[in-house]
């Protein structure tokens, strides 16, 4: 049955609704549905273009000591946000170690983003101990050869606590 020329123009009929997307007032915005999206998943570049180095067999085999304690996680991130010399990781890493730190337009390649699983679950601890004690040559990233190796196993677990999220 044919709808009298004036119902269809009530708010919520088929044709007010129409009427109203053609006029752009209810476009479906893709920035929300992105917003949306980055609850359930990373930000940032994932998966990361990655050409770093491969260290050495004997730091490949290496497994992270420590436990991953409230203490220690504490002490990793502490480093990361805000003691490590000669600037915080957080600058380049981002503060929520995505990869998207106050550098991140500034440097390439790009800072690894912490939170890729895509990137992270490949990466032995041993490289990521032998990367942040020597630096990954011909990039932004500075070698941390002044910290313990306790030290750089608390960083390991803070940065494993970007992708292990329940
Ligand atoms: C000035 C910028 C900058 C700072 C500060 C920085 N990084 Fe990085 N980091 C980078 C960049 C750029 C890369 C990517 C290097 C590459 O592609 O080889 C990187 C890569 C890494 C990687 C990945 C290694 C791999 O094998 O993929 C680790 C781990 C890392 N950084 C840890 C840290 C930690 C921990 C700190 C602080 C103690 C830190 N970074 C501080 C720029 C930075």
């Amino acid at each position: 049955m044919q709808l009298k020329y004036w119902k269809r123009w009530i708010p919520g009929s088929p044709v007010c609704l129409m009427a109203l997307l053609w006029m752009g007032l209810i476009v479906p915005s893709p920035a929300v549905s992105q917003q949306k999206k980055g609850l359930e998943e990373p930000s940032g570049i994932c998966p990361q273009p990655r050409k770093t180095v491969t260290a050495p067999e004997e730091f490949l085999q290496l497994k992270n000591p420590l436990e991953a304690t409230p203490p220690n996680i504490l002490a990793g991130k502490t480093l990361f946000q805000v003691d490590a010399k000669p600037s915080a990781c957080r600058i380049c890493h981002g503060i929520s170690g995505d990869g998207l730190g106050i550098l991140f337009h500034r440097v390439e390649p790009k800072p690894r983003n912490f939170t890729c699983i895509h990137t992270m679950d490949d990466l032995p601890d041993g490289q990521l101990f032998w990367v942040i004690k020597n630096g990954s040559p011909g990039t932004a990233m500075p070698s941390f050869s002044y910290l313990d190796d306790d030290q750089v196993w608390q960083l390991i677990l803070y940065l494993r606590s970007f992708s292990n999220k329940e």
